[in-house]
C-alpha cells in the first residue's frame, strides 16, 4: 500500500473515518450498535475510501457518559462484544488496509472504576491519590469555582471522607490526578497493552485536560463567550490546559515510536487558541494530529474557514500535519451546523475538507451529508444534558446510520427499537446514494480516492489565491481549488490573478449538470489540475 518513507507518517494526507460504534451497526436486535457490525461494514469503509477508523469508546462502563466513563482500560464493553471480536475487526481491517483507532479516556474514570471505589471507601487507600481530593473551602462547600461540562460544580462532597473531589464532566466521572506518577505507570501500561494488540493509536479524550493546578486556583472569567473559549463564563485556565500535560504526551510519544509502525495520538484538543493547539504537536515529539475546534466552530464562510486555516498552518512546527474535521458526536453535524440541511453546500463542504493539506476525519453519516435529528425530551440518552438541561442534548448527532429506506434503516432488526430514533425514512441513507452517481456518497468517495492519489504520504504545500469576496481559492498539493460561498456563480476567469485559473477539472461539487464551462456554480466547489 506505501512504501517504507510513507508508512512512517501514513496520517499524511489521510481520511480518516470516525464511527460512534452503538449506532453503527446492530448485529443482535437489541438496538445498540456493536464491534461486530463494524466488521460486518468493513467493506463499505473500503469501497469508500477510508485509510484508517477511530472508534468511539469501545472500553467496559456503566454508560453514564456512553463509554467515555471507563470502568476498565483493558476489556471490552460486553454490549459492544468481546475482546476476540475486537481483534477480529483489527485484523479484518487489516486485510482490506484500514488501521484501527481506539478512544482513550486519560482524563477521569468512571466512579465505578476499581481505583475510584478503592479511592473514595477509604482515604488511606493506595489508591486515593490516582484522583483529586480537597477540603472544603474555609466557609464550607466546594473547594473553588470549578464548573463542570453540566454547568454545576466540578466538585462533589465524599460524605465519608469530608473531602470533595474534582470531576471536569459528571460527577460519575471523577478526574484522575496527574500529579501521582503511577498514575502515569498505569496509563503506559494500557497504551502498551493496546498497541501490543495491533491497535493503530488513540484518539485522546480530552487531551488538555489531564494536568490541574496544584494550587487549586480559581478559573478567571473567560474574556470571550465562544464555546471554545468559555465553560459556562469561565475560562479553564487552572482547571485543564496546564503546561505540565505536555511532558505526558511526549512520554507516550516515545512509546507509540517504539513500534516498528509507529503509533498515532491524535488529540481531542479542545482549545480555542491556534497556538495553544500547535503546541500539543512540541517539537514533533509530541501529539501527531490535533482535532481543531476553530475551523470547526467557524461560520461556514470562505473568510472564516480559510482564516483558521492560514493561521493553524503559520502555527504548526515544521513538519507537523493539521486535522480537518467538521462533525462528531459531540456537536451538531456539519450538514446541520455549517448548512442548514442544504446538501449542495454540505458537499461544497465536503470538497473543502477532502482536500485541505494533513488529515480528514469524517464522522460516520458526513458521506451522504446525514443532518442532526430532533430526538424528543423522553428519548434523549445524553445524561450530560439532563444533570442541569444547560445544555443541549449531543443524541441529535449520535441516532442510528442510515443504510437503506426500511423502517430499522438497515441499522438493527426489523421491528426492533434502536436505542436512539432514527430519523425516520429518509433519501439520505447508504443504499439509495449507492445507487446513484452522482449522490453525495459518490462526490465522497471520489474525493477520497483523489486524495490518496495526490496526497497520501506527503507534506503538502497549501497556498491561497486571490479571489472575489465570499470565494475561497487554494493549491493544494498538485491541486487547484475554487470553492464558492456565495449565492451566485463565479467566473474562474476573475481568481488567482491576472488571466484567472485554469485546468482539467477533476471534480465539481455541484451535480455537472448545473455548472456552465469556466464557472463555479453558487455554494458549490471545483478541484482542477
Ligand atoms: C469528550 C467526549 C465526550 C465526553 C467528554 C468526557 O469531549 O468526546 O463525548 O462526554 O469528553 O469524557
Ligand atoms: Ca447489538
Amino acid at each position: 500500500m506505501s512504501s517504507p518513507g510513507t508508512e512512517a507518517r501514513w496520517w499524511h494526507g489521510a481520511t480518516l473515518y470516525q464511527v460512534y460504534v452503538r449506532s453503527f451497526q446492530d448485529t443482535n436486535d437489541d438496538g445498540y450498535g456493536d464491534l461486530n457490525g463494524v466488521t460486518a461494514r468493513l467493506d463499505y469503509l473500503a469501497w469508500l475510501g477510508v485509510d484508517g477508523i477511530w472508534l468511539s469508546p469501545t472500553m467496559p462502563s456503566p454508560d453514564h457518559d456512553w463509554g467515555y466513563d471507563v470502568s476498565d482500560y483493558l476489556g471490552v464493553h460486553p454490549e459492544l462484544g468481546t475482546l476476540a471480536d475486537l481483534d477480529r475487526l483489527i485484523g479484518e481491517a487489516g486485510q482490506r488496509g484500514m488501521r484501527v483507532l481506539l478512544d482513550l479516556v486519560p482524563n477521569h474514570t468512571s466512579s465505578a472504576h476499581p481505583w475510584f471505589v478503592a479511592a473514595s471507601g477509604d482515604p488511606a487507600s493506595p489508591y486515593r491519590d490516582y484522583y483529586v481530593w480537597a477540603d472544603p473551602a474555609p466557609g464550607g462547600g466546594p473547594p473553588n469555582n470549578w464548573l463542570a461540562a453540566t454547568g454545576a460544580s466540578a466538585w462533589t462532597l465524599d460524605p465519608r471522607s469530608g473531602q470533595y473531589y474534582l470531576h471536569n464532566f459528571l460527577p460519575s466521572q471523577p478526574d484522575l490526578n496527574w500529579w501521582e506518577p503511577r498514575v502515569h505507570e498505569a496509563f503506559r501500561e494500557i497504551l502498551r497493552f493496546w498497541f501490543d494488540r495491533g491497535v493503530a493509536g488513540f484518539r485522546i479524550d480530552v487531551a488538555q485536560g489531564l494536568y490541574k493546578d496544584a494550587e487549586l486556583r480559581d478559573d478567571p472569567p473567560a474574556p470571550e463567550a465562544d464555546v471554545v473559549r468559555s465553560r459556562f463564563g469561565l475560562a479553564q485556565v487552572y482547571s485543564a490546559n496546564r503546561p505540565e500535560s505536555h511532558a505526558v504526551f511526549r512520554d507516550w510519544r516515545k512509546i507509540a515510536d517504539s513500534y516498528p509502525s509507529p503509533r498515532l495520538l491524535l488529540g481531542e484538543t479542545w482549545v480555542g487558541d491556534l497556538h495553544a493547539l500547535a503546541a500539543f504537536h512540541g517539537h514533533g515529539d509530541e501529539l501527531q494530529l490535533t482535532f481543531n475546534f476553530p475551523f470547526i466552530f467557524a461560520p461556514f464562510s470562505a473568510a472564516a474557514l480559510s482564516a483558521v486555516v492560514a493561521e493553524t498552518l503559520a502555527d504548526l512546527p515544521a513538519g507537523e500535519v493539521p486535522v480537518w474535521t467538521a462533525s462528531n458526536h459531540d456537536i451538531s453535524r456539519f450538514p446541520t451546523r455549517w448548512c442548514r440541511g442544504d446538501e449542495g453546500k454540505a458537499r461544497l463542504a465536503l470538497l473543502v475538507l477532502a482536500t485541505l493539506p494533513g488529515t480528514c476525519v469524517l464522522y460516520n453519516g458526513d458521506e451522504i451529508a446525514m443532518t442532526d435529528v430532533d430526538v424528543p425530551d423522553a428519548l434523549v440518552r445524553d445524561l450530560m444534558r439532563a444533570e442541569t438541561g444547560a445544555r443541549e442534548s449531543r443524541d441529535r448527532s449520535r441516532t442510528p446510520m442510515p443504510w437503506d429506506d426500511s423502517l430499522a434503516a438497515g441499522f438493527t432488526g426489523a421491528g426492533v427499537r434502536p436505542w436512539l430514533p432514527g430519523g425516520g425514512r429518509s433519501s439520505r441513507n447508504v443504499a439509495a446514494q449507492r445507487a446513484d452517481p452522482a449522490s453525495t456518497l459518490h462526490l465522497c468517495r471520489e474525493l477520497i480516492a483523489l486524495r490518496r492519489a495526490e496526497f497520501a504520504g506527503q507534506l503538502m504545500g497549501y497556498q491561497q489565491l486571490a479571489a472575489p469576496a465570499g470565494v475561497w481559492a487554494y493549491r493544494s498539493g498538485g491541486l487547484i481549488v475554487v470553492a464558492n460561498f456565495t449565492d451566485a456563480p463565479v467566473s474562474l476567469a476573475g481568481v488567482g490573478g491576472a488571466g484567472g485559473v485554469a485546468g482539467e477539472v477533476l471534480i465539481r461539487s455541484d451535480r455537472a449538470a448545473g455548472a456552465a464551462a469556466g464557472f463555479v456554480g453558487r455554494w458549490a466547489g471545483v478541484i482542477l489540475r
